[in-house]
């Protein structure tokens, strides 16, 4: 199932008046939307977005996207953005998601392809440590901040179209990177970075799973 990102506006027919952090989930036709808040790891659905200044700090957080996404569409909404254990799934099954999408959540699994400097930021992150910024790609993105971003941005007006600034930064950050620093490199990373796990991807599914449950019979008692 191939997935598009779209400003959404034209998703939204109905008395919704969501524009911004949704997906469309395709397979051969629209399958369901992804409501991705805020809090998001990672580019985001702003893609289409005018004024990306506006883009990068007007984008709703979760809690408040997920349920007007819910109201204006007739397809199923998965929820994305902060969310790393079974509470926030329970959480995002409240608001009226049908699923969930976690990034952060596995991104110090061995599985993922993130870098041994990667890693080590993650570990030493707190949930403060991220911003938004289009520094490193021409495009709003959540990262661990760091220099190029402080001293450039976070967001800049004045860059070149998306992705050549990946490619006018590569040497300078290669050589960055061989002297051990971070310091030009984006490490792509939600709010959440500190609730992310440490072990086989396997055993992080199963253990966020068996989390999920736990919080939802927890919820269902609260609201019965
Ligand atoms: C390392 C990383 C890279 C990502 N790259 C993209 C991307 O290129 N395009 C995009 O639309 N979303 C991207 N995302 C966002 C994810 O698809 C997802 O919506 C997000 O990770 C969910 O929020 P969370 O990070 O809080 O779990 C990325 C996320 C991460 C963590």
């Amino acid at each position: 199932m191939s997935r598009r990102w779209l400003s959404g506006k034209w998703t939204c027919r109905g008395s919704g008046r969501v524009r911004s952090g949704l997906g469309n989930v395709w397979g051969g036709e629209r399958r369901g939307v992804i409501a991705q808040g805020y809090e998001a790891g990672g580019h985001r659905g702003t893609f289409l977005a005018q004024s990306l200044k506006s883009a990068s700090f007007s984008q709703p957080g979760t809690l408040a996207l997920v349920p007007q996404v819910v109201d204006a569409v007739k397809v199923p909404v998965i929820a994305a953005g902060g969310i790393a254990d079974g509470r926030g799934i329970a959480a995002a099954f409240a608001l009226g998601a049908a699923g969930t999408q976690l990034g952060t959540a596995y991104l110090l699994c061995p599985e993922a392809a993130t870098s041994e400097l990667h890693r080590e930021a993650l570990r030493h992150a707190y949930s403060d440590a991220t911003f938004v910024t289009n520094v490193f790609t021409g495009r709003p993105a959540r990262a661990i901040s760091n220099r190029l971003a402080l001293e450039l941005g976070p967001i800049l007006d004045a860059l070149p179209d998306f992705p050549l600034p990946i490619g006018a930064l590569a040497p300078l950050r290669a050589k960055a990177e061989q002297q051990g620093s971070s310091d030009f490199t984006p490490f792509w990373s939600g709010q959440v970075s500190p609730l992310a796990r440490e072990m086989p991807a396997m055993g992080a599914h199963a253990q966020i799973g068996a989390g999920s449950s736990r919080s939802i019979e927890v919820t269902s008692e609260l609201v019965r």
